[in-house]
């Protein structure tokens, strides 16, 4: 009887073993946070995002790629580092080597560039090296802080990511920019889908269309199809792995639902099934933790702003993959 048991036992043993080494050497789930306009809370949205990733037991490590000026650190509340991404752009460290543990557990970080005077875009060679490396990062989750905008960089690592998230903030500024944003998203993906002619042309006729009708509804897809002929498929395949929207910095219900407005505009827009994942409040407790030096979900866990964090990661993540609760 005891054998038995002890077979058992193994079995389970072995199994839970087996699924610890499958889960060692897969990659780590690549989530990248961008936004249109600058300011809107993607440092604030991937810190929370990774802190509350790390209290449901997964281990994270959040990369800061914000070219304009690192600030994931002083979100964090640690001291600035000089073990920075600056060392692995220039060869000298590999990005494992750069990873600074924090005092909250499981979570770690790259601190992205200290100097940042002379900021340049990342060039696709760049990006197309880094985006392995971001994946073989010892963690279930890697985060990635981008800086605002769509540059041609930060689009190449936006749509290879696991998850594209895309904040917001109410205001009709970064409103117009994050539809900007998601346009250039389109067209970027439009260009690899079409030779450099086709697309230069496309994108003509789309402008010229554009200036013409610019408060009527607009259709990429059927006016592509209208003037080409082609059914581009690949606008299925983009809202199949959805674009998530994360509307921050919300003072009230209506700007809590602005984002069902934005995914219909851009269904109806765009043809382009966007997923709204989560609206985040305006909390004084952000501004003030950051002041303070500690992150306002570690120092308030039991906010409505926490289960806010809460929701999205539980959206987000495979439900296979939930595990401890907060
Ligand atoms: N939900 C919120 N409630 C209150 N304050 C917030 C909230 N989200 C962000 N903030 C504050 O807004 C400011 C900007 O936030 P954050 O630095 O995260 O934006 P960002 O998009 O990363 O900016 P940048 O484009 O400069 O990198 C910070 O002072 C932050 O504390
Ligand atoms: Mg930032």
């Amino acid at each position: 009887m005891e054998r038995d048991f002890d077979t058992t036992k193994d079995v389970v043993t072995n199994e839970v073993k087996a699924k610890k080494s499958a889960q060692a050497k897969a990659d780590a789930q690549l989530w990248v946070v961008a936004s249109g306009k600058g300011g809107v809370g993607k440092t604030f949205v991937t810190t929370s995002l990774g802190l509350t990733l790390s209290k449901l037991g997964h281990s994270v490590v959040i990369v800061d790629l914000d070219l304009s000026g690192a600030n994931v650190h002083t979100s964090l509340g640690a001291n600035p580092s000089h073990m920075n991404i600056r060392h692995y752009f220039e060869g000298a460290k590999s990005l494992q080597e750069l990873v600074i543990p924090t005092t909250y557990p499981r979570l770690s970080y790259v601190q992205g560039f200290w100097d940042s005077w002379t900021p340049t875009d990342f060039s696709y060679n760049q990006i197309q090296n880094l985006i392995p490396e971001l994946k073989k990062l010892r963690a279930d989750y890697v985060l990635v802080d981008l800086g605002a905008g769509a540059l041609e960089a930060h689009l190449n690592l936006f749509k290879t990511a696991d998850e594209k998230i895309l904040v917001t903030s109410p205001e009709p500024t970064s409103i117009e920019k994050t539809y900007r944003f998601i346009e250039a998203y389109m067209c970027h993906s439009l260009k690899e889908n079409a030779a450099p002619d086709a697309f230069g042309n496309m994108i003509t006729t789309l402008r010229d269309h554009r200036q013409r009708t610019l408060s009527k509804p607009f259709s990429f897809k059927s006016y592509l199809k209208e003037q080409t002929g082609i059914s581009y498929t690949f606008f299925e395949a983009l809202s199949q792995k959805p674009v998530r929207l994360v509307v921050n910095s919300c003072r009230s219900q209506a700007n809590a639902e602005l984002g069902h407005s934005i995914k219909s505009v851009c269904h109806k827009y765009y043809d382009l099934g966007i997923d709204f994942t989560a609206s985040i409040n305006y909390d004084n407790a952000v501004w003030q933790s950051v002041k303070s030096r500690t992150p306002a979900l570690v120092a308030q866990p039991f906010t409505p702003l926490a289960g806010q964090f809460l929701n999205s990661c539980k959206h987000l993540i495979d439900p296979e993959e939930l595990r401890a609760v907060v």
